[in-house]
């Protein structure tokens, strides 16, 4: 059973290569920020407590974040790839002590590193898909028919947070809070830097080299 983090800005690909992991080794996907669009589309406690967070570009407090994915993480065996968390300093101690109490470990740290110049692009170009959350790109990495999903052919969708304005937010939370975390998963000599300025199949040849 492994654990293997995915770190790195918004817009780096941590969910395009999350689809992949899950494709191809049957992890599960623990995407913090899927479980909190999840909670605000259905409206829970836990929805309206994140909802002035995420969708201005702030991170939220460590304490809903942890609890929520305490909650989830009950559901949850076998392997899990950690796609935007841990987020903090605080977050990565405190899954060093859930993972310990398990008896589990991090066992890769993947680290996406990419030139900032090219994220405001992917992130605007990026549209979802409602129902089943797969992620597409306007110019690279299309539907097959203009605005529609692939798999279920619903209507695709721009995230709330997508925007050029709440970027810039989640870019100065991202190297205020999250890029510590590159020298915490250094001292842990788990960290792998993944070159994330590529193709995706680029992206996902390293991944692999990096897992077998
Ligand atoms: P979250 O959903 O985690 O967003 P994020 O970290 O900002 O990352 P993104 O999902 O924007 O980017 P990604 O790296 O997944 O890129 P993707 O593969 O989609 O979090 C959202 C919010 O929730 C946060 O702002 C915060 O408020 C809250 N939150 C979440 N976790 C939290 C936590 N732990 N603590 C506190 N708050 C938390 O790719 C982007 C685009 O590029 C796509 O269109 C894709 O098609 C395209 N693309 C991907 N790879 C390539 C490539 N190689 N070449 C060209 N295009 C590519
Ligand atoms: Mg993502």
């Amino acid at each position: 059973m492994k654990n293997i983090i995915l770190l790195g800005a918004p817009g780096s690909g941590k969910g395009t290569q999350s689809e992949h992991l899950i494709q191809e080794y049957g992890f599960h996907h623990l995407s913090t920020g899927d479980i909190i669009r999840k909670n605000i589309h259905d409206n829970t406690e836990y929805g309206q407590l994140c909802k002035k967070y995420s969708e201005e570009g702030k991170l939220v407090p460590d304490d809903i974040m942890i609890a929520m994915v305490e909650d989830h993480l009950k559901n949850l065996q076998g392997s899990i790839i950690w796609d935007g968390f841990p987020r903090t300093i605080n977050q990565a101690q405190k899954l060093d002590q859930l993972l310990a109490k398990l008896g589990r470990k991090i066992n890769h740290t993947l680290y996406f590193e990419i030139d900032e110049s090219k994220l405001i692009a992917r992130i605007t170009g990026r549209r979802i898909c409602p129902k089943c959350g797969k992620t597409y790109h306007l110019t690279a990495l299309p539907p097959k028919q203009e605005g529609l999903c692939d798999l279920d052919g619903s209507a695709l969708i721009q995230r709330a947070d997508d925007s050029v304005d709440k970027i810039t937010v989640r870019l100065a939370a991202y190297h205020k809070d999250t890029a510590p975390l590159v020298d915490y998963y250094l001292h842990q000599q788990n960290l792998t830097v993944i070159d994330a300025d590529m193709t995706g199949h680029a992206v996902w040849d390293q991944i692999v080299a990096v897992l077998k």
